[in-house]
C-alpha cells in the first residue's frame, strides 16, 4: 500500500500498475495521453515532485509520499494562460501532445520565470509533437513564463474572426486543458476489449488454429475468425483486396495481418488470452522488394497478380529523339524509403451496441468511408452504422484506411456489446500504412541556355501487401514528377507493385514527396553544366500563369510561382552554402474521381450551426470554416456553432487528403452561408430563420488521366513553394526559408504552422526518418523513429505570395497540407551538395551530421 497526493488530494492504493494505466483507467483522468506507454513520446508527461516524468515508466507502488499533479491540479489563473498562450501562438494542431507539452514547461517555468528559447526547448526534448515543428509551441511558453512572471490577467480581444483576422483558435482550449475527448478517452458501460493475434509471418500459409486454451480463459468473450465474417471480408477504399481477419487455408501477406480477433472483458488480459491462440503456419519466402515480385515466375500476392496500378503521362515529342539533340542530359537512380506517419495518437475505436444501429466513434480521416466499410463488412445496410468523429490526434494520411474501426465493430456486432480496439504503438508501427518507398530513375534535359527539353521517369513504387491508395499515389508521383517547370517534351512511367512489406499508402504529398527528391536534385545538376545557378535554372523555366504543367494543365491565373522563387532569390544566390528546391501539388482528387464538398448550415435558437463531414485532423479546418462564415455572413463568431463530423447530422464532404478541405469545404460552407447572407440582407434576422437549413456544395468536374484532350483538366489547382535551407559550420540545419503560393490566405497564422510543422517532418525524411525492414519484418520503435525533437529545430522564416488574381471558389484559397513537406529533402540535399559536392541519391542522406 502507498500513499501520495495526487492533484492535492490524498491517495492510498495498492494497484500494481503504471501511473499512466492508474490515472487514465482508475482515476479517469484523460488529459494524460497514451501515445506510446514505451517512454518515448512525453504526451503522458507528468509533474512527480515538481520535475515532469513520464507516467507510463513510473510504477505506483514506488511512489509512497510522492506529490503528482496533472493538468486537472494547475490552479485556474495556471489553466486560463496556458490554453490563451498556446491559442494564441497557434502552438495548437491535433492537439495529442500539447498536455504533455504544457507539464514539461510548468516544470521549467516554477523553477524558472524568465526562460530562454533553447532552455524551453531542452525542457521540451522528451515531447514530441509530429504537428507544429515546435516552434509556436515554444513561442507559447515564452509567453506564458511573461504572464506568469507578471501576473498579467489574460483578456481576450474580440475579433470579428473574418478571413485573415487573426484569432484564437476554436478547437485549441479544449486540447491544451485536455478536456477536449479523443477516441480512447470515452468509457462507455460494460465495455469489452478486442485485439488482434497478427501474423507471425509475413508470408505464410495458415494452416490450423486451435482456440481450446484462449477460450477457456475467464476474462474471454468470444474469438472471432473469418468464418464470423458476416458480409464480406475484404475490404479497401478503392480496391477490395484487404482482409478484415485472414481465414484458415489462406495465405498472409504481411506481419500486420490479422488472424483472429480477440474479446475480452478487460483491457488488461488482452495480450495473455492472445498468448493462448495456437496457430500453424507453413512459412513462405517473402517478397521484399518490388524487383522480386516482378520476376517472371514470382507467387502472386493477390490473385490479380503482383502490379497494382501501372500508369504513364507521355507529352510532346519521343523523348530519347529529344535527349539526343538536347546539349546536357543527367540520368540518376534515387531510392526513397518507406516512412513512418507516427501521429501522436494510436489508432482507437470505439462501438456502442444497440438492437438497431452500430455507432462507431473513430478517429479517422472520412466518417462516410468509415461508415461504407463497416457496412460492407457486417453486411448491413449502411443506415446501422452511424459515425462520429471524435478528436483526431494526427493523420497525415495514415488514418483514411481500416484499421480498428471494422474489428470494433464486428466484436461489438456478434457479442452485441461496447467494444474498444486500441492498437499499442508497436501494433501501429507494424500494422499502419507508410509513405511508399520508390525507387525512381529519372533522365533530365536542357539546352546550352539551361532551358529545359525533355524529362524521362521510371516510377517503382512498393505498395506492400495491399492497394490501400497505392494506386492513385503513384500516378500522383507520375502528373508531379516534372515539377513545377515547362518542358518540350516528358515520359514518364510509373507502376505501383505489391510486396510482402506493410502497406504503403496515403502520406502528406501523396507520391510527390518521393519524386520531387529526384526532379529537383537532377535540376541542380543541370544548372552546374550549363554554368548557371539552380535558382536562374528553375526561374527561367518556371510556370506561370497559362503555362502548360508537365500533365498538359494550363496553370491557372493564380499562379505565382515566380513570386515565390523572386522572394527568396537574395537569400539563395547570396549565400554559398544554400540549398534550394521548388514543388506543386494539386488541390482536391482531380483526373476524373467525383468530389464534392458539402455543408448544411442551418440555424437553431439565433445560432447558425455549421453542419459537415470533413475530418479534422489537426489541420485547423475548424479555423477555415469559422472563418469564411464570419466572412460571409458578417456575424459575431460568438453566433456560430460548429459541430463534429457525425454521419446523422453532417454531410459527406470528402476525405480529408489531397489538400482539399480549405477549397472543397470551405466553398460549400460559403455557398450555404450565401443564402442566409441573401435572406439577412432582406431584413430577415437569424431567429426569424430558426429551424430552417441552407445547403451548400462544391463539385469539381475534373479529366481522366486517360483524357486526349490537349489541355486535360486534371485538378481543382495548384499550390506552389520554395524552400531555401542553409547548414552552420558543422552540417547541421540552421535555417530554413520557405516561401508559399496558396492563393489567398485564410489564418496566417494556421498557415504558418502548416508549413512549419510541414517543414520539420521534411527535415525527418531528409535526414533522420527511416523504417527499416528485415526479412519484411519492421525494426523500429517509436523511439528509434528518428523523428525531430525541439532541440534539433532550426530557425524556420515562412512567408506567402499571391497575385492579385482570385478565383471565385472559397474566397480564391488553395490547399497547403501536403505542399509544406514536398521540397525540404531536395533543398537539405542541395545543400549538403554545396558543402562537399557529393551528390546523394538516397533517403534518408548518408554521410550527414545527422547520419554517418
Ligand atoms: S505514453 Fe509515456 S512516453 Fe509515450
Ligand atoms: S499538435 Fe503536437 S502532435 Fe499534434
Amino acid at each position: 500500500m502507498v500513499q501520495f497526493q495526487l492533484n492535492g488530494a490524498k491517495i492510498q492504493t495498492d494497484v500494481e500498475k503504471n501511473l499512466l494505466s492508474f490515472l487514465r483507467n482508475d482515476m479517469g483522468i484523460k488529459s494524460v495521453k497514451d501515445g506510446c506507454s514505451e517512454g518515448a513520446c512525453g504526451t503522458c508527461s507528468v509533474l512527480i515532485n515538481g520535475a515532469s516524468k513520464r507516467a507510463c515508466t513510473q510504477k505506483v507502488q514506488k511512489l509512497d509520499g510522492k506529490q503528482i499533479i496533472t493538468i486537472e491540479g494547475l490552479s485556474d489563473y495556471e489553466k486560463q494562460v496556458y490554453a490563451y498562450c498556446f491559442a494564441k501562438a497557434g502552438a495548437v494542431q491535433c492537439g495529442f501532445c500539447i498536455p504533455g507539452m504544457v507539464i514539461s514547461a510548468k516544470a521549467l517555468i516554477d523553477k524558472n520565470s524568465n526562460p530562454t528559447e533553447s532552455e524551453i526547448a531542452k525542457a521540451l526534448v522528451g515531447n514530441i509533437c509530429r504537428c507544429t515543428g515546435y516552434k509556436k509551441i515554444i513561442e507559447a511558453i515564452k509567453n506564458v513564463a511573461h504572464f506568469v512572471r507578471e501576473e498579467k490577467p489574460v483578456i481576450k480581444n474580440k475579433t470579428s474572426a473574418k478571413i485573415l483576422e487573426d484569432i484564437l483558435r476554436p478547437d485549441s482550449y479544449s486540447k491544451t486543458l485536455g478536456t477536449g475527448k479523443y477516441t480512447d478517452d470515452l468509457e462507455l458501460p460494460d465495455m469489452l476489449y478486442a485485439s488482434a493475434v497478427r501474423s507471425k509471418y509475413p508470408r505464410a500459409i495458415v494452416e490450423d488454429f486451435d482456440l481450446t486454451e484462449a477460450l477457456q480463459h475467464p476474462d474471454t468473450i468470444k474469438i472471432i475468425t473469418a468464418h464470423d465474417v458476416p458480409g464480406n471480408n475484404k475490404a479497401g477504399h478503392i480496391v477490395k483486396d484487404w482482409d478484415t481477419l485472414i481465414a484458415k487455408g489462406d495465405t498472409t501477406r504481411y506481419v500486420g495481418d490479422a488472424i483472429v480477433l480477440v474479446v475480452s472483458k478487460k483491457e488488461e488480459s488482452l495480450d495473455e488470452i492472445k498468448h493462448l491462440v495456437k496457430i500453424k503456419y507453413t512459412e513462405l519466402k517473402p517478397i521484399a522488394n518490388p524487383q522480386m515480385a516482378l520476376e517472371e515466375n514470382a507467387p502472386k500476392i493477390h490473385e490479380t497478380g503482383n502490379v497494382l496500378r501501372h500508369d504513364r503521362v507521355v507529352r510532346g515529342k519521343n523523348i530519347e529523339d529529344i535527349f539526343e539533340k538536347s546539349k546536357y542530359v543527367v540520368s540518376h537512380t534515387y531510392h526513397t524509403p518507406f516512412t513512418e506517419h507516427a501521429y501522436m495518437e494510436p489508432e482507437c475505436a470505439v462501438c456502442k451496441y444497440d438492437s438497431d444501429d452500430l455507432t462507431l466513434y473513430t478517429s479517422g480521416q472520412n466518417i462516410f468511408d468509415e461508415q461504407r466499410e463497416v457496412a460492407h463488412i457486417l453486411g448491413l445496410d449502411v443506415d446501422r452504422i452511424h459515425v462520429i468523429s471524435m478528436l483526431v490526434g494526427g493523420g497525415f494520411g495514415g488514418k483514411e484506411d481500416m484499421s480498428v474501426q471494422h474489428h470494433a465493430a464486428l466484436a461489438s456486432y456478434l457479442t452485441k456489446r461496447n467494444v474498444k480496439v486500441r492498437l499499442t504503438r508497436q501494433e501501429s508501427i507494424n500494422v499502419s500504412t507508410k509513405r511508399h518507398a520508390m525507387t525512381i530513375e529519372m533522365t533530365t534535359a536542357c539546352d546550352e541556355d539551361g532551358k529545359l527539353t525533355g524529362m524521362k521517369a521510371s516510377i517503382l513504387s512498393d505498395t506492400g501487401a495491399y492497394a490501400s491508395l497505392g494506386g492513385p499515389v503513384v500516378q500522383r508521383a507520375c502528373t508531379h514528377a516534372g515539377g513545377p517547370y515547362k518542358y518540350d517534351s516528358v515520359d514518364i512511367d510509373g507502376k505501383a507493385v505489391y510486396t510482402n512489406n506493410p502497406p504503403g499508402g496515403a502520406f502528406r504529398g501523396f507520391g510527390v514527396t518521393q519524386s520531387c527528391f529526384a526532379t529537383e536534385s537532377n535540376i541542380n545538376l543541370l544548372a552546374e553544366m550549363v554554368g548557371i545557378s539552380p535558382w536562374e535554372l528553375r526561374y527561367k523555366n518556371a510556370i506561370e500563369p497559362k503555362g502548360i504543367l508537365p500533365n498538359g494543365q494550363k496553370a491557372d491565373e493564380s499562379t505565382a510561382f515566380k513570386e515565390c522563387l523572386m522572394a527568396v532569390k537574395d537569400i539563395y544566390e547570396n549565400n554559398d552554402g544554400a540549398g534550394i528546391a521548388a514543388a506543386l501539388k494539386n488541390t482536391g482528387l482531380g483526373v476524373g474521381v467525383p468530389d464534392t464538398g458539402r455543408c448544411i448550415a442551418s440555424i437553431s435558437d439565433g445560432k447558425v450551426h455549421i453542419r459537415t463531414g470533413a475530418a479534422r485532423i489537426g489541420q485547423g479546418l475548424d479555423s477555415v470554416i469559422l472563418q469564411m462564415t464570419c466572412h460571409t455572413l458578417d456575424i459575431e463568431p460568438d453566433l456560430i456553432v460548429i459541430e463534429s463530423p457525425n454521419t446523422k447530422r453532417t454531410p459527406n464532404s470528402g476525405t480529408t487528403t489531397a489538400s482539399r478541405q480549405t477549397m472543397f469545404t470551405g466553398h460549400a460552407v460559403v455557398e450555404a452561408c450565401s443564402k442566409i447572407k441573401e435572406l439577412l440582407n432582406k431584413g430577415k434576422t437569424l431567429m426569424e430563420l430558426d429551424g430552417q437549413e441552407f445547403y451548400g456544395e462544391y463539385i469539381c468536374v475534373t479529366d481522366l488521366i486517360t483524357s486526349t484532350k490537349e489541355h486535360p483538366y486534371s485538378h481543382a489547382g495548384y499550390s506552389y513553394g520554395v524552400q531555401v535551407v542553409e547548414l552552420d559550420d558543422k552540417g547541421k540545419v540552421e535555417k530554413v526559408h520557405a516561401v508559399y503560393d496558396v492563393g489567398q490566405l485564410i489564418n496566417r497564422k494556421n498557415a504558418e504552422g502548416q508549413v512549419e510543422g510541414g517543414i520539420v517532418m521534411g527535415l525527418g525524411y531528409a535526414l533522420t526518418e527511416d523504417f527499416p525492414l528485415e526479412g519484411c519484418v519492421p525494426k523500429v520503435k517509436y523511439g528509434t523513429l528518428g523523428l525531430f525533437r525541439a532541440t534539433q529545430m532550426p530557425e524556420m522564416y515562412v512567408d506567402f505570395v499571391s497575385r492579385d488574381f482570385r478565383s471565385d471558389i472559397a474566397y480564391g484559397a488553395k490547399g497547403l497540407g501536403e505542399i509544406a513537406t514536398i521540397p525540404t529533402a531536395p533543398a537539405v540535399a542541395g545543400a549538403y551538395y554545396k558543402r562537399d559536392s557529393k551528390h546523394r541519391t538516397k533517403l534518408p542522406l548518408e554521410d550527414t551530421a545527422y547520419r554517418k
